[in-house]
């Protein structure tokens, strides 16, 4: 069994997978600044496993802190997924996401070259695809040009990482394009938990269902779709946290930089998500029609073949229990873990 560094394992993908990774048998080190979580989803995540991982308070900028943690722990891989993920926010505070999410990834990749670690999952996004392809989007499409600064760094750490793999072939890097992650745990102890008002959709939703939030935003209900609304390929949280486990186990016997799609394959409108939810919940979720937000595609669904074909890694929970675990985490944690550090 390996020792993975997970950064941002705090987080909402990063919890799951640390789950994923310690009921496998691997041994765990995460580096999480809180900026965007709570202690308290280590804890429940130990609570679930009956294993500890070892965790470190600190930033993937910290070259001193990373220079420690490599001579401290044996660690053989390392899955990345700290950064910042808000679109909007990224528009406002353009040199955050570059600093947090660019030069974050690159002094990780520097203390991981001097402690001789190369082999590497990175959190990519189905946004570097851009807009223009024909549905679904498959990995040898070309990448696109992002529309806001959040996915134009996810371009860059791909282009850095693709650049870093072709200069020494000791390296095996996993470019994993997440479609739209939703869902939580079934036991509802883990799940995501936004600081402040959700952009997201699923969060957003489920806010409303529990009595926090009036109603619901439909952005748009006239987009060449079946309904009018916008389309998306929403994937369980917990199939992407398997996914990030075959990708790790399948660069073990690779070099290179490698792609995969983690979604679906399958498209859902907006107006699908509520009445799946609503009937998931027993709860009516309000909503109105508004414009549409700006930067928004009509639709976007993965080609997830390949994925299957290379990693044995299929998506297999459905919509209806995405929104089951959804709701249950939402009602157990009305709150979320309440920041209570
Ligand atoms: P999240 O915010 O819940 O998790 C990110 C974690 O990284 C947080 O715990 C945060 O505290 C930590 N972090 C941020 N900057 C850090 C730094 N400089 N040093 C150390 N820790 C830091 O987000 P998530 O939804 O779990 O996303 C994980 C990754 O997946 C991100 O890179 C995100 O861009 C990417 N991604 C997410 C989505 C999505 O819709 N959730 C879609 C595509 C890609
Ligand atoms: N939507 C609403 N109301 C809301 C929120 C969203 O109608 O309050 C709609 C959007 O217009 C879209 C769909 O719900 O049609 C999904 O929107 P999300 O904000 O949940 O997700 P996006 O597809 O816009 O964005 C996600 C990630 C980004 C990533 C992008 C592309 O959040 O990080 O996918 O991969 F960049």
């Amino acid at each position: 069994m390996t020792t993975v560094l997970i950064t941002g394992g705090a987080g909402y993908i990063g919890s799951h997978t640390v789950l994923a990774l310690l009921e496998a048998g691997h041994e765990v080190v995460v580096l999480d600044n809180l900026c965007n979580a709570s202690r308290e989803s280590l804890r429940r995540v130990e609570r679930l496993s009956g294993r500890t991982p070892a965790f470190v308070q600190g930033d993937i900028r910290d070259r001193a802190l990373l220079d420690r943690l490599f001579h401290e722990h044996a660690v053989s891989a390392v899955i990345h997924f700290a950064g910042l993920k808000s679109v909007g926010e990224s528009v406002a505070q353009p040199l955050a996401y570059y600093e947090n999410n660019v030069a974050g990834t690159l002094t990780l990749c520097q203390a991981m070259q001097a402690a001789g670690v190369t082999r590497l999952v990175f959190s990519s996004s189905a946004t570097v695809y851009g807009d223009g392809h024909p549905m679904p989007l498959h990995e040898g499409l070309p990448t696109g040009q992002p529309t806001n600064p959040y996915g134009r760094s996810k371009l860059m750490v791909e282009e850095l990482l693709g650049d870093l793999a072709a200069s020494d072939a000791s390296w095996s890097i996993g470019l994993l394009r997440y479609f739209n992650p939703v869902g939580a745990h079934p036991s509802g102890e883990i799940g995501e938990d936004p600081r402040g008002i959700p952009n997201n959709l699923l969060p957003y939703v489920a806010q409303v269902a529990v009595g926090r939030r009036e109603r619901l935003a439909v952005y748009g209900d006239d987009y060449a779709t079946p309904d009018g609304t916008g389309v998306r390929d929403y994937i369980h949280v917990m199939d992407l946290a398997a996914g990030h486990l075959c990708a790790l186990n399948a660069l073990g016997e690779r070099e290179g930089v490698h792609i995969w799609n983690l979604g679906t394959g399958q498209g859902h409108s907006v107006l699908e998500v509520v009445r799946a939810f609503e009937r998931a919940s027993g709860r009516a979720v309000p909503f109105r029609i508004e414009p549409r937000r700006a930067g928004d595609v009509a639709a976007c669904w993965a080609d997830a073949a390949l994925a299957e074909r290379e990693l044995g890694w299929k998506a297999e929970r459905g919509l209806e229990e995405m929104m089951a675990d959804t709701w249950r985490w939402q009602r157990q944690n009305p709150q979320g873990y309440s920041q209570d550090d």
